[in-house]
């Protein structure tokens, strides 16, 4: 009667619930490496701040995860149904479509091809939209919303994809400091009801916030608990030297100085 899996089957799941694991990873781009010396196990439930340099390969990292580059050498194990959510192309905001028009989106990858969403899938997508906080704009214009609240209904149309993994890419970027802070909370409740979160980022102070930081310049510089591995050393390694100190917190307070503005 049952079919509960034998846990002796387990054999190839390799680490327990590691989301992602990383041994000796190489990525690059026809053949040549850009992101070499990946090293980590992500455990699922994490939020991972990923550190770099402009350059330093947190995108190409996020595409490899997505499948869209296979490791050069090494390997990288993603046990994880994984979804990224994009940056706002703001190219594209005249489209007439709702909140919950894209958010339905998510769907379309669970669909045989010959079906088009339907109310069980509009459903599914405004449970999503009511989990980011949106439900009620689901019938707003989404090129009308703020870039916090876009933000929010792409990492809805990611959880209608039924992603456990969320790749944010800079998420932050051009967000006023309330939209920050949903998106903060937001992250920290997607990682409390179990989704691994990897949030690409240049703000040091807020990546030491999360579980674990990853910090790449090329290679990978470190990786752990932000209170160990984002040392000043480590962040002079992955910034190359240029940072500053924030006043009053010489240990962690530092930060990649293009980034450092006075207000
Ligand atoms: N499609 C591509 N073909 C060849 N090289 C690429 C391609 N995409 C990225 N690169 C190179 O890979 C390296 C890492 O780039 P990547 O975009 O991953 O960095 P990043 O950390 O995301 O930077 P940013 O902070 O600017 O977004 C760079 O040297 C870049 O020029
Ligand atoms: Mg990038």
């Amino acid at each position: 009667m049952s079919s509960k899996p034998d846990p002796r089957d387990d054999t190839a799941a390799s680490q327990g619930d590691a989301a992602v694991l990383a041994r000796h990873t190489e990525l690059g781009y026809a053949g040549q490496p850009v992101l070499s010396g990946l090293e980590f196990e992500i455990p699922t439930g994490t939020r991972v701040g990923v550190l770099g340099p402009n350059g330093g390969g947190k995108t190409t990292l996020f595409r490899a995860l997505l499948g869209e580059l296979t490791p050069l050498g090494g390997t990288l194990e993603v046990n994880s149904t994984t979804a990224t959510v994009a940056q706002t192309d703001r190219s594209r905001l005249d489209y007439p479509v709702s909140a919950l028009d894209v958010a339905v989106m998510g769907t379309l990858g669970r669909l045989p091809w010959w079906r088009r969403p339907g109310r069980r899938e509009r459903k599914r997508a405004l449970g999503a939209l009511e989990k980011v906080g949106l439900a009620d704009l689901a019938g707003s214009t989404f090129g009308d919303l703020s870039g916090g609240q876009r933000q929010r209904v792409l990492i809805a149309r990611a959880l209608t994809a039924d992603a456990e993994m969320l790749l944010m890419d800079e998420p932050f970027t051009g967000l006023d400091n309330k939209s920050e802070a949903r998106l903060e909370t937001l992250i920290d409740e997607l990682s409390s009801s179990g989704h691994t979160v990897l949030i690409a980022t240049h703000e040091v102070e807020q990546a030491s916030r999360w579980d674990l930081v990853l910090c790449l310049n090329k290679t990978q510089i470190s990786f752990g608990d932000p209170a160990v591995a984002l040392s000043k050393p480590v962040l002079e390694a992955t910034y190359g030297g240029h940072i500053v100190e924030i006043p009053g917190q010489p240990d962690l307070g530092v930060l990649p100085a293009h980034h450092h503005h006075d207000h």
